[in-house]
């Protein structure tokens, strides 16, 4: 095929409120569903070919679309899970399978080393690129390698997790390798001998001595489903904000006003607990235009009808400065932001 001819699969003007979980409505200029690989690499040849952007999503549930996208939009839906069982249980799982399936199946498989993971939203392809983390665990203590495709010449490389970058929320894809590699599939190495990982977030209260996989699987869906809110009844991102990292003395003058303040001490820093923050100078709950901050947990900001991110940025907004003149934090976004900007 010609690579200037654009492949029949790729539409133009379509709305992506059906492809972010905060159900943001914005358009995004040429878009396509990728369910094969080959699919894939035509796209990127004909974008490449016309000098557009391309921008790839799983399910849109770490994003923050704040405006229309102006070049391809490609939602990757490449699915397959195989099972290789060497020393030790392998799995390879194409990057567009939903991630909580995949723990679920893994769990029914008697296969740990995710279940602390139930229930986080999005894509396998997605869980590397924030190296998404909960109740102790991060898929980086779990992950092997990452397939990707070049974005130069469609090339498809297995790349080492050592590779990576990997950091709390944080990886080379979302800086340095963002414009460079799309991810096509993730290899975990798993386990078959269950070790229960649950000393975190009073886990292990809410359990028996020597609890199974299942029944830690079940615990964290509980608490998950307790706490957060569910994206497909409240437009919401997860944590809209990352624990923030304080230096000693930062933390000390914190501690001085507030005695109660949650932190955690990492090297020779502190990590606060944002949705504290937050929940202490008064913002659980509260509402403004459409949007505001869920009343379980102050950490997630959720979209009650707003059509547009507008309302949600002028309360992040607000919020920050508020945080920071309380105490002296500078709050930083959790969720990728996409799209063009509005002035507010
Ligand atoms: N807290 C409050 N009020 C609130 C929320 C939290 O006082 O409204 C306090 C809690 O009582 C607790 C502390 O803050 O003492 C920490 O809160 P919690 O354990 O609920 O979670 P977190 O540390 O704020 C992180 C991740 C979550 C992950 C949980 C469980 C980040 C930004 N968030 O939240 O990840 O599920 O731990 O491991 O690291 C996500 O990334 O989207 C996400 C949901």
């Amino acid at each position: 095929m010609s690579s200037l001819v654009r492949p029949s699969f790729i539409k133009e003007d379509v709305s992506l409120q059906g492809f972010n979980s905060f159900r943001f409505d914005a358009k995004a200029r040429y878009f396509a569903i990728i369910s094969e690989l080959s699919a894939l690499s035509d796209s990127l040849r004909w974008a490449n070919a016309q000098a557009l952007s391309i921008t790839m999503l799983g399910e849109g549930s770490n994003l923050l679309l704040t405006g229309d996208i102006q070049g391809l939009v490609l939602i990757n839906q490449l699915k397959g899970i195989s099972l290789s069982e060497q020393s030790e249980p392998e799995l390879t799982v194409s990057a567009g399978e939903n991630w909580h399936q995949l723990v679920s199946y893994c769990v029914e498989s008697g296969l740990s080393g995710i279940e602390n993971l139930a229930l986080i939203p999005g894509s396998a392809g997605a869980a590397p690129v924030q190296n998404i983390g909960a109740y102790g665990v991060e898929v980086k203590d779990v992950l092997s390698q990452v397939q990707v495709m070049d974005r130069r010449d469609a090339s498809l490389h297995w790349i080492a997790a050592s590779e990576c970058g990997f950091a709390y929320r944080d990886s080379l894809f979302k800086r340095d390798w963002a414009e460079r590699y799309f991810i096509t599939a993730i290899r975990l190495t798993l386990s078959r001998e269950f070790k229960a990982k649950i000393s975190y977030g009073g886990l292990s209260k809410r359990l028996p001595e020597s609890p199974s996989l299942k029944q830690v699987f079940e615990l964290v869906c509980q608490v998950r489903s307790e706490k957060l809110p569910d994206p497909s009844k409240i437009g919401n991102a997860g944590s809209f904000f990352k624990n923030p990292i304080v230096n000693e003395a930062s933390y000390q003058s914190i501690l001085a006003d507030y005695p109660d303040v949650v932190a955690f001490s990492v090297g020779d820093s502190w990590k606060l607990a944002a949705g504290w923050l937050i929940d202490k100078a008064g913002w659980k709950g509260h509402r403004q235009d459409g949007v505001g901050v869920y009343d379980k947990q102050a950490l997630c900001l959720v979209n009650h009808g707003a059509n547009t991110a507008l309302a949600l940025l002028v309360l992040e907004q607000g919020l920050k400065q508020d945080i920071l003149q309380k105490f002296g934090v500078l709050l930083e976004r959790e969720p990728v932001q996409l799209g063009d900007l509005p002035s507010i």
